[in-house]
């Protein structure tokens, strides 16, 4: 096996290799939105078609929602799953574009050129930046050193549905050495990491009703309980004035963070005014006497993701509404567990209403916070060949966000995951203007080898 010829390999088909990827971006793979169905199972008969090139054993399976796409290529003594998502995020507000997010193109910026379309980062580019690895791989070897089963996901970005169903019966196929996720990022443009810490994620909807139609806010107003008044006196109670959740029992299973894993992050030098001054922020909102840093990777939240009610279209309408509605969402850390916080967080709801309210939940998932083992020697081994490829040394890192997949394959197939990903702050995943840097891209595909001969 020769490294170095795959490294070359990669490097004259760089343009190649985006123009299949520019291909995937242009299907409009949007899970969420039933409008978008042909264009996910389009998405997954591509890649079958692309790992079948490559000569593996690949087929589309379907589930209840969007398909799976689920191949095995390669043999050795060692066995990797790779898992990421065709999925992608909806496009509103669409205005905001500067073009077409189904009509990618290559830009120049000043901080160099980007991919700019909807899952250039999030997770197409990822995805394919260990697809066209193994491709360049078998080019020059002729086969892989390892065995690889595929697994991409087409429901990722609206909660999985049919993910642990599914797991559970491929559990079989799903055990290997360790589990391969691309889909988080680097810690900065030099420093490539790992990621062993992930967030969880609970998902609440709440509909509080006052009037049982709505009302002329001269008529009834002042008489009538207005439920966007009641919501948003709910909404406002959930922090208190040092930052703190205030959830019955919301700390409970919230660690403290250990001097080693705060003296490790302290020497990463985060930049928190360059983290927020790019979004056009300066101080940090989180919970009083804590990093920036703390706050993202090991601090739950509360968060209001959307709210609305009564009349918001043009002009002006007075109008006392009959139902208020908001989106909620808590990141959960350690061992939260997100059924009891739902039970209290709706316990303290129903609490607060006033006579004549009533409310309604809706849930939209519940995962649990990861914390992955990196004591298998393939870590090391893996961060040494991210090192090799970068411009510093690769970093264990934390990460906000959430891939509650990481979780089941430890859980349902006893894998352990390794989270390696090459996306950037900047890159504006779920946002307008979505990007992928093309160095994230192309040196995405050299580290993906280099782990590749690492690990085998
Ligand atoms: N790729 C993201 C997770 C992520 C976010 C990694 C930020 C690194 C930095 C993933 O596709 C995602 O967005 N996950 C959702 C959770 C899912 C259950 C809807 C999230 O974190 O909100
Ligand atoms: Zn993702």
């Amino acid at each position: 096996m020769s490294l170095s010829d795959v490294l070359t390999r990669i490097d004259t088909d760089l343009d190649a290799a985006l123009d299949r990827l520019m291909a995937l971006l242009r299907i409009p793979s949007i899970s969420t939105d039933p409008a978008y169905k042909a264009d996910c199972d389009r998405a997954a008969d591509w890649l079958v078609a692309d790992l079948a090139s490559l000569g593996a054993d690949v087929a589309k399976h379907p589930t209840p929602g969007h398909p799976m796409v689920m191949g095995t290529i390669g043999d050795g003594p060692r066995h990797f799953i790779f898992y990421g998502h065709y999925d992608v995020q909806p496009v509103d507000p669409l205005n905001l574009w500067h073009r077409d997010p189904f009509d990618p193109e290559l830009q120049e910026t000043p901080k160099g050129r980007v991919i700019r379309g909807r899952g250039a980062a999030d997770d197409k580019g990822q995805l394919m930046t260990f697809v066209e690895a193994c491709r360049a791989w078998i080019a020059v070897n002729g086969s892989l050193p390892c065995r690889i089963t595929f697994f991409l996901e087409g429901e990722e970005e609206s909660g999985s549905p049919s993910l642990i169903p599914f797991m559970q019966a491929h559990k079989a196929a799903l055990k290997a050495d360790l589990a391969l996720i691309c889909d988080t990022g680097l810690f900065d443009s030099r420093v490539p990491a790992i990621t062993t810490m992930l967030r969880g994620l609970l998902g609440e909807e709440l509909t509080i009703t006052g009037p049982d139609k709505d009302l002329h806010s001269g008529m009834y107003g002042g008489a009538a309980m207005n439920p966007i008044r009641v919501l948003s006196r709910i909404i406002a109670s959930l922090h208190d004035e040092t930052g703190r959740i205030t959830v019955p029992g919301f700390y409970d299973g919230v660690p403290e963070l250990s001097n080693a894993l705060r003296d490790q992050w302290e020497g990463l030098g985060f930049d928190a005014a360059s983290f927020l001054g790019d979004v056009g922020l300066s101080v940090p909102a989180g919970e009083a006497g804590r990093t920036a840093l703390e706050m993202i990777w090991s601090r739950p939240t509360c968060e209001v993701n959307g709210i609305w009610g009564g009349y918001t279209g043009e002009g002006f309408k007075t109008v006392l509404p009959s139902e208020a509605h908001a989106k909620i969402s808590f990141r959960l850390v350690g061992d939260q567990d997100p059924l009891a916080i739902r039970e209290s967080f709706r316990a303290m709801v129903r609490d607060m209403l006033p006579p004549d309210c009533s409310v309604t939940f809706k849930d939209h998932g519940a995962s649990r916070a990861g914390q992955f083992d990196i004591s298998d020697p393939s870590f090391e081994a893996a961060r040494q060949a991210l090192s090799d490829e970068w411009p510093d040394a690769a970093a264990y890192i934390g990460c906000g966000g959430s891939i509650p997949i990481a979780g089941h394959f430890q859980k349902i197939a006893g894998t352990t995951p390794m989270l390696i990903g090459f996306g950037k702050d900047d890159d504006l995943i779920h946002s307008p203007n979505e990007k992928y840097d093309l160095e994230s891209f192309h040196k995405g595909i050299r580290s993906w080898a280099r782990v590749l001969a690492a690990l085998s």
